[in-house]
């Protein structure tokens, strides 16, 4: 039988024309995805995190800084999609028009097949140099010669020799303002927005519920634990993102049959 939240949800999706699906890092969880702090081992422990991920830290030791990328792009690559992700692709099929908002870095919705992702904190896969800004989508030869946890140079950017640096947001860092507006637009104008695996508690992500609750929407949540978003939650599905959002997909393939 199917759990009651679910059909409710899936009832909610069935009649939606506009969906946002806003994920955080409890949606990479069940793919292995090591947080900021966990992959802080080794050699890396005795950094802080201005040290590793703000421009001050960059410009003052930028190898320190890129070997750590190097780092940690190395251990999100050794991860895949899980089933939670594979369903959102499946639901962007069901539904007329579905996009996903997120919060991190790691391209995975993209990787299982996500056609249209928001990434508000930027994307560990891609660089751009420091002084300009110039976009630099290339694989790195994973990489340094020195070897595990070694620091390395940045390479140059190949349009101007600035330093390369990660496309992520760092710390005191505006969020990139195309996906910041387009993401608000979103929110203000879906119907049912549908939010996985955040705390709620990281700003300006953390906004985006409230706007379309705000506007309008019926929102349901995905978490194992209640966050600060479940009070506005219309349905809160409790449980895994790898497990829940399979559940709601064959709850809706139920509904249409
Ligand atoms: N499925 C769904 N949710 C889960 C799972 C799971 N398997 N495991 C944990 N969670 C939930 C937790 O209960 C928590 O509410 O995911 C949430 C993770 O919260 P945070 O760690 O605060 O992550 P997030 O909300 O994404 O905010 C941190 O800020 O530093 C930046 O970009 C970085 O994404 C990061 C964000």
């Amino acid at each position: 039988m199917i759990p009651e939240g679910l059909i409710h949800a899936a009832e909610i999706l069935q009649s939606a024309q506009r969906v946002v699906v806003s994920t955080g890092a409890g949606m990479s969880r069940e793919s292995g995805i090591p947080t900021f702090r966990d992959a802080q081992e080794g050699l890396w422990a005795r950094f802080n995190p201005e040290e590793l991920a703000t421009e001050r830290g960059f410009r003052t030791a930028p190898a320190r800084v890129w070997g750590w990328y190097a780092h940690r792009r190395r251990a999100i690559m050794s991860c895949e999609p899980h089933p939670g992700h594979g369903a959102l692709v499946a639901l962007e099929r069901l539904l007329p028009e579905l996009v996903v908002v997120t919060q991190n870095i790691d391209g995975l919705h993209q990787a299982s097949g996500s056609a249209d992702v928001i990434e508000l904190h930027g994307s560990i896969r891609r660089s751009k140099c420091l002084d300009h800004g110039h976009p630099f989508a290339g694989a790195f030869d994973e990489e340094i010669a020195g070897g595990e946890d070694a620091e390395q140079d940045p390479p140059p950017c190949p349009d101007c020799g600035s330093p390369l640096r990660p496309d992520v947001v760092w710390f005191g860092e505006m969020l990139p303002a195309a996906a910041t507006t387009r993401a608000r637009e979103f929110a203000e104008q879906c119907d049912v927005m549908l939010v996985v695996g955040t705390s709620g508690m990281v700003w300006p992500a953390a906004e985006l519920p409230f706007v379309a609750e705000r506007s309008g929407a019926c929102i349901i949540e995905i978490n194992p634990d209640p966050s600060e978003i479940t009070r506005i939650a219309d349905v809160f599905l409790q449980g895994r993102a790898g497990e829940v959002l399979p559940a709601l997909v064959q709850a809706l393939n139920v509904l249409r049959h």
